[in-house]
């Protein structure tokens, strides 16, 4: 910040994922943490115990013993999101808000135009775009041709009052997002709800403008953890696993002898058989750091706030996930099984 200025910011949900950035506003020297705010006070009081600031129960104290709040975490749940932000926005507060921005497409357009009328700054809690695999790649000049993407784990049992596609897809829309650049020509999907009324596990096909198409499948009633991400495009092929922060680029130009020699010999009728493929190929591993990324994100706001930088993931970016996220669920709900009756559940 200039002159080591500390911005004034505090935390409004302080549960599962507020509780951290507090702590890590509280570890920012470039943020002076003034309260956190939670109706459940033995949780504000205890979280702010933790970190040093005052425990507040609604807004509109922290609005009074604060006037001077320039930037603030929003993370209720989803449902109160935009009552949450709009005092703060009317009064040109910045507000990171957490994902999804909002649990519709309608909420999340009342955010953007709350937030461009008040030229007030949004930034949304996509974590995963400051994940360190991700923003190895996002700086890679390359157009996908096509994106594969995995993102299952066991059940937890928590936010199942929103489906799989909201709660866990949104992160990789948001991705293949950014990496398509170009709008959604059409969507199919299909999803099953095994344990309450919204889906559990989805499959998504999403096809642009430009040809590029996106397979998308997110799950939380896997028996393992995975969370991958492959691109492919004419240039080379990246694969990411987003739970290791690990990845892998194979080049064309790294391999262009090697293709070239491939295909003269399989023109000429050669067996091919015995030879090892991945060991034939030049495979590179990805430079990755190991900063965390909600405190990547966290930066990123405060630099947002002190306009230093532009935020990452602005009020567009996170209408435009949700938008996203909208149609899959359209897509899922036309999708139709012989013989089953609900093209839901199971
Ligand atoms: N970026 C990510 O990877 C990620 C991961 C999990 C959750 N989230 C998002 O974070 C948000 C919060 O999720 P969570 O899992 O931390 O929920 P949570 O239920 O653990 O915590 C929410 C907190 O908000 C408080 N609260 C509720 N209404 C309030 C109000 N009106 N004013 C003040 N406090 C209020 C609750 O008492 C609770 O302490 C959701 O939008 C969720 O989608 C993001």
């Amino acid at each position: 910040m200039p002159n080591g200025e500390q911005i004034p910011v505090a935390v409004i949900g302080v549960g599962r994922m507020g509780r951290h950035h507090a702590r890590i506003y509280r570890e920012l020297d470039t943020a002076d943490l003034l309260a956190v705010v939670d109706t459940d006070d033995d949780r504000a009081g205890s979280i702010a115990d933790n970190f040093d600031c005052d425990a507040l129960t609604t807004v509109d104290e922290l609005l009074e013993k604060y006037p001077q709040v320039k930037a603030v975490t929003i993370a209720v749940p989803t449902v109160y999101h935009r009552q949450i932000a709009q005092p703060l926005l009317e009064r040109g507060i910045a507000c990171l808000i957490e994902k999804p921005m909002a649990d519709s497409v309608q909420v999340a357009r009342q955010i953007v135009d709350i937030a461009d009328t008040h030229n007030a700054l949004v930034q949304v809690g996509h974590t995963e775009r400051f994940n360190p695999v991700v923003r190895a790649i996002s700086d890679l000049e390359m157009t996908p041709r096509f994106i594969e993407v995995h993102r299952v784990s066991p059940m937890t049992f928590r936010s199942i009052d929103v489906g799989v596609v909201f709660d866990i897809m949104i992160h990789d829309l948001d991705i293949v997002l950014m990496l398509a650049r170009s709008p959604i020509k059409e969507i199919r999907a299909a999803g099953v709800a095994v344990l309450g009324e919204h889906e559990d596990t989805a499959n998504a096909r999403i096809e642009f403008d430009d040809g590029c198409v996106a397979n998308l499948t997110a799950s939380r009633l896997a028996l393992k953890t995975e969370r991958k991400l492959r691109v492919f495009s004419e240039t080379s092929y990246i694969s990411l696993d987003y739970a290791k922060k690990t990845g892998v680029i194979i080049n064309r130009t790294a391999n262009t002898e090697t293709i070239k020699d491939v295909r003269t010999q399989l023109a000429n009728g050669a067996d091919l058989s015995d030879l090892d493929y991945t060991e034939l190929v030049n495979v590179e591993d990805i430079q990755i750091d190991d900063e965390e990324p909600l405190g990547a994100e966290l930066s990123n706001f405060l630099e947002a706030v002190a306009g230093q930088s532009a935020p990452a993931v602005d009020a567009h970016a996170g209408y435009a996930a949700v938008d996203a996220a909208e149609q899959v669920v359209k897509a899922i709900n036309r999708h139709k099984w012989q013989g089953v009756e609900s093209p839901k559940l199971v």
